[in-house]
C-alpha cells in the first residue's frame, strides 16, 4: 500500500481537519508529517467542536493508530494540555497515539526567542503564531535541537546545553523575560508526554505499508506557507509540501499514493505576508463575516479574498496533486457575482505562472461568473447542486486540470458531499 496525502493548497486553514475526519473510516493509520501547534484544526460532529493541534485528525473514528511524525514540532505543554482536554470530553488516547522518537522539541525558549525575532523585526514581522515554530526548526536544521527520544537519556544535560546557547541570543537581542513557571510546567509535561508510545515511526509506517495497511498523511499550514515555494519569507519554518510527507515521515516517494489537494471556494491568509486577491472592501468583509473567518487558536482575524487559481496551478503542480477538496462553498451561497483571478499583471504584463516575489505590484486579473443565489448547506448529493455552482466547479477542473472529489456545504462531518468514489 501507499500513503495518501491531505494538504492545503492555499495559506492554510483550508479545512483540512474536518476532511480528515471524513476520510478516516477508509484509513488503517492518520499521521502528521509536519507543522506543530500553529496549527488550528477544526471538526465538527454530533453538535461538538474540536480544534487539534498537535495530534492528528483521526482520533475521533475508533480503532485507528495516530502517528505524529518525525518531522512534527512537539511542545509538551501544548500537546498535554490537548490530550488532557480530549480526555476530559470522553476521548483517551493513550492506546491510540503514537509520537516518532524523532520529533523535534519545542523548548520555553523557543517561544521566547519567537517572540523576539518577531519584536526585532517590527514593522517586518511575520505574524508567527508564537508558538516557536521557526526557532525549533531553526535548531533542528543547526543541529542544536531536542528529540522527543532525548527524553529517555541523560536529558537535563542536552536541556542545559541549549537553553544556554539560547540565553546568549536572547541576551544579545536585549530581550528580557520570565521563564521559572513555564520551565517548571514543561518538565512535569515531559512526564506526562512518556505515557504515550514514543516510536521509531519510519519503521512502524513502513511495516504498515508492507502488511498492507492504508495510511493518510495530513499536512499542517498550506503550500503558500511552504519554506520554500510559498511567499517567502512570509512562510512558516517547515515543508508543507507534498515532499515533506517523504521527509517528515520516512516514506520513498515512490510510497505516496493519492494527493489530495483541498482548497476554499475563495481565499484566507492570516498574519501578515502578500495576498494578490484580498479584499478590503464590503466583500471581503462578508466573506469574513460569513466564513467565521478567524483563527482556530489564536482567535486572529483571517483576511479574506477571491479565490487565486495562480497560486492554485501552481499548489497543483508543486505537490502533484491527483484530487482536489473544495471547502465552504456555502459561504458563497449568498453573493450575486463570483470572482475568480487567472492570472497576476505584473508591470503590465500578464503571467499565469506564480513570480518570484509576490510584492505588492501585482494586480489580479478576474473572470466572474453568476453566484447562485440558494441555500446550499443541506444537501447531500451533487444532483441537487445549481447550475451556476456546476459552472464554476467545471471551470476550476478545467483551469486546474484535476477533479473535485469532494464538496463540503458546512462545518459539521455530514455535510460533505463526495461526488465520486476511487
Ligand atoms: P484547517 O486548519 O485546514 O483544519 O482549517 P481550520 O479548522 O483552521 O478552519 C476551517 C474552518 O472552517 C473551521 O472553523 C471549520 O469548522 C470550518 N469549515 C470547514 N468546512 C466548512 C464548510 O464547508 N463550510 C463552512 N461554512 N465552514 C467550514
Ligand atoms: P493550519 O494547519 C494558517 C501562519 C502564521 C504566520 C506564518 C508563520 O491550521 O492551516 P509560524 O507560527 O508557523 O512561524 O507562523 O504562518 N500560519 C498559519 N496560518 N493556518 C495555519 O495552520 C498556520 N500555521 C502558521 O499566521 O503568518
Ligand atoms: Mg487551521
Amino acid at each position: 500500500m501507499k500513503v495518501d496525502v491531505l494538504l492545503g493548497l492555499q495559506w492554510g486553514d483550508e479545512g483540512k481537519g474536518k476532511v480528515v475526519d471524513v476520510l478516516t473510516p477508509k484509513y488503517d493509520a492518520i499521521t502528521r508529517f509536519q507543522g506543530g501547534p500553529n496549527a488550528g484544526h477544526t471538526l465538527e460532529f454530533e453538535g461538538q467542536k474540536y480544534v487539534l493541534r498537535s495530534i492528528p485528525s483521526g482520533i475521533f473514528q475508533g480503532g485507528k493508530t495516530n502517528i505524529i511524525g518525525n518531522g512534527v514540532v512537539l511542545d509538551p505543554i501544548l500537546f498535554r494540555q490537548e490530550a488532557e482536554a480530549l480526555a476530559a470530553s470522553g476521548h483517551d488516547l493513550t492506546g491510540q497515539l503514537c509520537i516518532s522518537k524523532k520529533a523535534h522539541l519545542i523548548m520555553p525558549t523557543h517561544r521566547i526567542l519567537d517572540a523576539a525575532y518577531e519584536a526585532a523585526k517590527g514593522e517586518a514581522k511575520i505574524g508567527t503564531t508564537g508558538k516557536g515554530i521557526g526557532p525549533t526548526y531553526t535548531d533542528k536544521v543547526g543541529r542544536n535541537g531536542l528529540r522527543v527520544g532525548d527524553i529517555l537519556h541523560n536529558f537535563d544535560e542536552k536541556y542545559a546545553l541549549a537553553k544556554k546557547k539560547h540565553e546568549t541570543i536572547l541576551k544579545g537581542l536585549n530581550y528580557t523575560y520570565d521563564i521559572a513557571a513555564l520551565e517548571k510546567e514543561w518538565f512535569e509535561a515531559l512526564e506526562y508526554l512518556k505515557r504515550f508510545r514514543l516510536i521509531d515511526s519510519e519503521h512502524v509506517i513502513n511495516r504498515l505499508l508492507k502488511e498492507g495497511k492504508s495510511v493518510l498523511a495530513e499536512g499542517a499550514q498550506g503550500t503558500m506557507l511552504d519554506v520554500d515555494f510559498g511567499s517567502y519569507p512570509f512562510v512558516t519554518s517547515s515543508n508543507t509540501v507534498c515532499a515533506g510527507a517523504c521527509t517528515g515521515l520516512g516514506v520513498a516517494p515512490r510510497n505516496i499514493g493519492e494527493v489530495y489537494g483541498i482548497f476554499k471556494a475563495y481565499c484566507t491568509r492570516v498574519g501578515s505576508g502578500p495576498f494578490p486577491t484580498e479584499l478590503f472592501d464590503e466583500t471581503g468583509e462578508k466573506l469574513c463575516e460569513l466564513g467565521h473567518e478567524f483563527g482556530a487558536v489564536t482567535g486572529r482575524k483571517r483576511r479574506c479574498g477571491w479565490i487565486d487559481l495562480v497560486a492554485l496551478r501552481y499548489a497543483v503542480m508543486i505537490n502533484g496533486v491527483s484530487q482536489l477538496i473544495m471547502m465552504k462553498s456555502d459561504v458563497l451561497d449568498g453573493f450575486d457575482t463570483i470572482k475568480a483571478c487567472v492570472a497576476y499583471r505584473v508591470n503590465g504584463e500578464e503571467t499565469e505562472e506564480f513570480p518570484f516575489d509576490i510584492c505588492e505590484s501585482v494586480e489580479p486579473v478576474y473572470v466572474e461568473f453568476p453566484g447562485w443565489k440558494t441555500d446550499m448547506t443541506k444537501m447531500t448529493s451533487e444532483d441537487e447542486f445549481p447550475e451556476e455552482f456546476n459552472a464554476y466547479v467545471s471551470f476550476l477542473e478545467e483551469e486546474l486540470g484535476v477533479p473535485v472529489k469532494i464538496v463540503s456545504v458546512g462545518p459539521d462531518r455530514e455535510q460533505t458531499i463526495v461526488r465520486y468514489e476511487d
